[in-house]
């Protein structure tokens, strides 16, 4: 089966077996044939975070329940979502029906089952902020399990489904909390000049797909895992040892004391932004999203995402981690 087109960054793979369960149930009897015959397993959602190898042994499941409903909760909200339910699409007809929580992360890609993976996060707001909690099976018994938010460990860009439960558990709902009472968070610069006194939640969330179609390519048109690189969180030292060099980097203190840096604007200052080679390069908008020009493979991506990071190690001595994951059969 082809997955060239399941992933945004368009690698070319191959998967030797590939399955979509419209249903917990066909999601389990899945599950128990990879158990009974010790297949390899990948699981996919909307392939926009993922950096697929070109062939993948055993069997790839890609969730597709699409269901999505709401549960009235006084002022509140909440929200079911069913793995394969497009985020985006999702963001915007809560939106629209003025519901407050997910209108700062219109149009980031992919599925609502991987957003709590990555913690999506954008223009002030995090998944986890808005999270009530997530519905989860076990890969080895089938067994269905609920988190509530702090059992999952949400961090930046991070979660425990990156942690202990990596490989071994598949989301197949999520459900969120969201307001009827407006709760603009405009804290981002970009936001505020862009909307009146009192906007709706759905003119929030044009104006984040405004901004968002401004700086970041399209993987319809060019393919891109969105920010290849997470921002570098590093110590108060460091970053005041950077800052006596480059006085106008951009840098945001943390509640540790320690400091996180803009990694685009680390990459852009090796004035790599733009570079290219072969067939992968450094997004001419947003330098911390690297764009595959086609006919490229996940091992040259990862060579030019290694000269990238190298560049910037040398220049300012500070160590960038990839944000994208590499799909590994489990
Ligand atoms: N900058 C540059 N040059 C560049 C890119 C950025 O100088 O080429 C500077 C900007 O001017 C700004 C700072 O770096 O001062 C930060 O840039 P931006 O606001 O574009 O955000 P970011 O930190 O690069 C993060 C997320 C994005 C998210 C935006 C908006 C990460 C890894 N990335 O990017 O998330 O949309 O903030 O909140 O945290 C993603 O995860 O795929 C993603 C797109």
């Amino acid at each position: 089966h082809d997955l060239s087109r399941a992933n945004t960054l368009g690698l070319p793979c191959r998967a030797e077996r590939f399955f979509e369960p419209l249903g917990v149930d066909e999601l389990r009897v899945a599950l128990d044939l990879v158990q009974r015959e010790g297949m390899p397993l990948t699981l996919l959602g909307g392939g926009s975070n993922l950096i697929l190898p070109p062939w993948l042994p055993g069997l790839v499941i890609r969730p597709a329940m699409q269901a999505w409903w709401l549960e009235a909760r006084g002022r509140e909200v909440l929200v079911h979502a069913e793995a394969a339910v497009v985020w985006h699409e999702l963001v915007m007809r809560l939106a629209a029906r003025g519901l407050w929580g997910t209108e700062n992360l219109a149009l980031i890609p992919g599925y609502c089952g991987a957003a709590p993976i990555q913690n999506i996060g954008a223009y002030g707001v995090e998944l986890s902020d808005i999270v009530e909690s997530v519905h989860l099976i076990h890969l080895d018994t089938g067994c269905e399990e609920v988190l509530s938010p702090a059992a999952c460990a949400f961090g930046y860009r991070d979660s425990v489904f990156k942690g202990s439960l990596e490989g071994r558990v598949v989301i197949s709902r999520l459900v969120l909390r969201l307001s009827c009472v407006p709760r603009p968070r405009l804290g981002y610069a970009d936001l505020v000049g862009r909307l009146g006194a009192e906007p709706t939640a759905l003119e929030v969330a044009e104006a984040v797909c405004a901004i968002r179609r401004e700086k970041l390519p399209d993987p319809a048109v060019l393919g891109n895992a969105g920010s290849f690189f997470k921002n570098p969180v590093v110590s108060a030292d460091v970053a005041g040892r950077l800052l006596d060099e480059y006085p106008t980097m951009p840098h945001f203190p943390q509640p540790e004391g320690r400091v996180k840096l803009a990694a685009g604007w680390l990459i852009d200052h090796c004035g790599l932004k733009g570079w290219r080679r072969g067939h992968f390069g450094v997004h001419e908008r947003q330098a911390l999203v690297l764009v595959h020009f086609g006919g490229g493979n996940a091992v040259e991506l990862l060579d030019f995402a290694a000269q990238v990071a190298d560049a910037v190690r040398e220049r300012f001595g500070v160590s960038l981690e990839r944000e994208p994951r590499l799909a590994v059969p489990a």
